[in-house]
């Protein structure tokens, strides 16, 4: 039998590369070995949106639909929205009498999502919601209902794995053994760095290229992207592994790589050329993505249809070990 695997993404916004390259592609071998779970966690990007509940409504359909693009298979994942499980919730509230404050504000993830929200949270974070310092807590009981003995997750996830999996042990030491303990799968991901060079793509850098970006788009942001600055006209030679269209064209154009860098080197190519050629090669790379994205624009009753589908499936699984989990607490009254 294959085994369970899941993973989630928050529906704050469409997919770009970073996504792309440092997660997602992924997804597309793990469907083929695994039972493999999605959560669209519609109810952990409230905790950080939680006034703005119209943007997390239209990018549950939105990352739905970039995800299906990618080439998802709906027949081997179910994509599944959060808040319509409630055990996931029910199972949150139990977790929590099993981790402290201090650890949860230890957490190296939460601290640093604090720091860069300080708009949200105050100057310190120290007007913080209850709800987002445990976010965690509800992450641990995402994984375990479906008793996910893997989860593909980047780095930056690890920290809360680590605390899932504390919470597990305590939970198994205190009322029997009832979950298991996940880990994270390792896979070859790149982190794709920003188009300003900035070590991360992100959409609240403004650097970021997304899956449904039109060639318009393309063309305007590849334009401006950082090239070596020490390469003034046309044929001064330049160095390729400081310059963020050089960076693209080794993810997106497998074709003459070694002719870009040999020129660029040499000095017999020209910024403005080369930026052209990548973004040919961007917009080839997108054009299959965005051919089955506008599939799934044309037909939204077949992206509610696998919605359902796989909610449902996931329905099932969390009943059943809700009810395992309340008689082991002794509450399956
Ligand atoms: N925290 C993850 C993120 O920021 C999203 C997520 C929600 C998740 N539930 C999950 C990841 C369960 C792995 C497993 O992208
Ligand atoms: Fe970058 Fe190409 Fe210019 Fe070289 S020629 S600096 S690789 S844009």
């Amino acid at each position: 039998m294959k085994k369970n695997i899941l993973t989630g993404l928050r529906p704050t916004g469409n997919l770009h590369l970073g996504h792309y390259f440092g997660a997602c592609k992924n997804y597309l071998k793990l469907q083929d070995d695994f039972n493999f779970y999605l959560e669209i966690a519609d109810v952990q990007a409230l905790t950080d949106n939680f006034s703005n509940p119209e943007k997390v409504r239209t990018n549950v359909y939105e990352i739905t639909k970039d995800l299906l693009a990618i080439g998802l298979n709906p027949d081997k994942v179910h994509f599944f929205i959060q808040s319509k499980i409630p055990e996931i919730a029910e199972l949150t509230i139990f977790y929590s009498n099993l981790v402290t404050v201090s650890r949860l504000e230890r957490n190296p993830t939460v601290k640093n999502e604090i720091s860069s929200k300080k708009e949200l949270f105050g100057n310190n974070g120290e007007s913080i919601t209850y709800g987002f310092l445990g976010y965690p807590v509800s992450q641990a009981a995402d994984i375990t209902i479906f008793d996910g003995e893997v989860v593909p997750v980047g780095d930056d996830q690890l920290p809360l794995l680590e605390q899932c999996r504390e919470i597990v042990r305590k939970f198994n030491s205190i009322y029997g053994n009832v979950f298991k303990e996940p880990q994270q799968v390792l896979s070859e991901t790149t982190r794709v760095k920003g188009l300003d060079g900035n070590e991360k793509m992100g959409k609240s850098l403004g650097n970021a290229i997304y899956l449904i970006d039109d060639e318009e788009t393309i063309k305007t942001k590849i334009m401006a992207a950082v090239t070596d600055p020490n390469k003034i006209k046309k044929g001064d030679p330049a160095n390729p592994d400081v310059c963020m269209v050089f960076y693209y064209h080794k993810l997106v154009n497998n074709n003459n790589l070694d002719t870009v860098c040999n020129e660029c080197k040499n000095g017999h190519r020209g910024c403005v050329q080369c930026k052209k050629e990548l973004i040919n090669a961007m917009n080839a790379f997108l054009k299959p993505i965005q051919e089955k994205r506008k599939f799934y624009d044309d037909n939204p009753e077949i992206v509610e249809e696998i919605l359902n589908k796989g909610t449902a499936q996931a329905q099932e699984i969390a009943k059943n070990k809700m009810s395992e989990v309340k008689k082991a607490m002794k509450i399956d009254y």
